[in-house]
């Protein structure tokens, strides 16, 4: 059954008002005219409305009309300071969402709701997972070239709680853990819970032979030097400088890892985003990798879904260890998840949001040309070097004051040295308004005056 109209026409409000198109304080269309403008009935229209207050996104004033609320939260992570400008374009982190979504949503529960056995999605999954509901995360992975047994597959909340699992079951305090020197802040949260040693493995350096990615030399020689459990790798679409590594550099990576009995834990988070990557690394040595990614970027963060695929003799260990955490993935979101993965809704919206973040990724280019700037064509981030004198804490307070968010450095970066440089997440704002958000960014930063 198809949601009613109207909830498309909450839902476009909805979209505007979050995004900032229509700032707090607007004065929305009388019930009337929102009537006559949609041709809906004027009690359509009051319904219209009368979601929207409860959403907390406009209030009614008698006699004055509907406003957009003046709102003190925010949608994504809380900002550390506060902002003084209704309007904030959100570059800090990637949230993407596709128009539709809310519709898609509607549907899945409505069929969940119609379905026979509702009572189900009240009972306990088993740690990990129903079998049947691995499977389904198996096919998808397939598609990936992770070709997995669905008793390898956990279901988990988010891909954070699969990197979660994972070091618990392989690590303990004191380990030493490999990390690109500039990688994923989830990893630095995590290896400070677990008490685990991080050591930074540069970055291959700019314009030598050997293309973007990890300095697998470097690798080597800190595996020579160190007792190194885990690597941490992301092979597709790094975040945050988007390298894609090639065939070479990921065998040699696997070859390294090998050579030194570590286990690898590659996070594909993002992978989806390139067209046609070379094999995962799983592929390449699926006898000590653990494979983990989730639906968070290519579907929805908010669904908290996300799952590891493991090397077999980690799989009881890490069901135990997903069992004294947070036990997986709930049902309901498990139901959702495999339901979209199954119907092709995952793969219209992964097909969706390639084509989003390659634009995106040429507005960017466009508009910071020039710039020191590390890119990839298929990723939905940019990093972005600044100047000596451009302290990156001062150019995000510069940027929040003109409301605009941004990630500084040092939340990237594992080891020591942080360099001066920023992190922008293309893909928030309406893609409209990317251009402009990109100029005032960079226009802001230009004002910096030498010192
Ligand atoms: C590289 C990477 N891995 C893992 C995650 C966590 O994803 P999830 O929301 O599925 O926990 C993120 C989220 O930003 C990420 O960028």
């Amino acid at each position: 059954m198809r949601p009613p109209a109207y909830k498309a026409v909450v839902d476009e409000y909805a979209a505007a008002i979050r995004s900032g198109a229509l700032p707090p304080g607007t004065r929305l269309p009388t019930h009337r005219e929102l009537a006559r403008e949609r041709r809906v009935a004027l009690a359509t229209a009051t319904r219209v409305y009368a979601e929207l207050a409860a959403a907390g996104l406009v209030v009614g004033e008698q006699g004055r009309g509907t406003f957009v609320r003046v709102r003190t939260g925010y949608d994504g992570i809380e900002p550390s300071r506060a902002l003084p400008v209704p309007r904030v374009a959100d570059l800090s982190f990637n949230q993407p969402l596709a128009p539709g979504q809310g519709d898609d949503l509607r549907h899945a529960m409505r069929a969940l709701a119609a379905s026979g056995d509702a009572e189900a999605l009240l009972r306990q999954d088993p740690p990990g997972g129903h079998r049947h509901d691995r499977a389904v995360v198996a096919t998808y992975l397939l598609d990936r070239g992770v070709d997995t047994a669905p008793e390898n597959v956990l279901l988990t909340s988010g891909a954070q709680q699969a990197l979660d699992c994972v070091l618990r079951t392989l690590t303990r305090p004191g380990d030493v853990l490999a990390v690109d020197a500039l990688g994923y802040p989830g990893i630095k949260l995590l290896a400070a819970a677990h008490g685990l040693d991080l050591a930074p493995v540069p970055a291959s350096p700019p314009n030598s032979a050997t293309p973007a990615g990890p300095d697998l030399d470097a690798l080597d020689r800190l595996c020579r030097a160190r007792r190194v459990r885990a690597v941490y790798a992301i092979p597709t679409v790094h975040n945050p400088l988007g390298w894609v590594l090639d065939r070479r550099q990921r065998e040699r990576l696997t070859a390294i890892a090998g050579a030194h009995d570590c286990v690898i834990v590659e996070d594909g988070t993002y992978a989806f985003l390139e067209p046609a990557p070379p094999p995962p690394l799983y592929a390449l040595a699926p006898e000590r990798t653990c494979y983990v990614a989730g639906l968070s970027k290519n579907v929805a963060p908010g669904l908290r879904f996300g799952f590891a695929a493991l090397p077999k003799h980690l799989v009881r260990p890490a069901t135990s260890a997903l069992r004294a955490a947070a036990w997986g993935s709930p049902g309901l979101v498990t139901a959702l998840a495999t339901g979209w993965i199954t119907d092709g809704t995952v793969a219209r919206l992964e097909r969706h949001r390639r084509e989003d973040a390659a634009a995106r990724q040429d507005i960017a280019r466009t508009e910071l040309a020039g710039m020191d700037v590390t890119a990839h064509p298929s990723s939905y981030v940019v990093w972005l070097g600044l100047e000596p004198h451009q302290r990156p804490d001062h150019v995000a307070d510069l940027l929040a004051r003109e409301g605009i968010l941004v990630s500084t450095a040092d939340a990237f970066a594992t080891g020591p040295h942080t360099p001066h440089a920023l992190r922008l997440a293309l893909a928030n704002p309406p893609r409209h308004e990317l251009a402009d958000v990109l100029r005032r960014l960079r226009k802001a930063i230009e004002s910096i005056p030498p010192m």
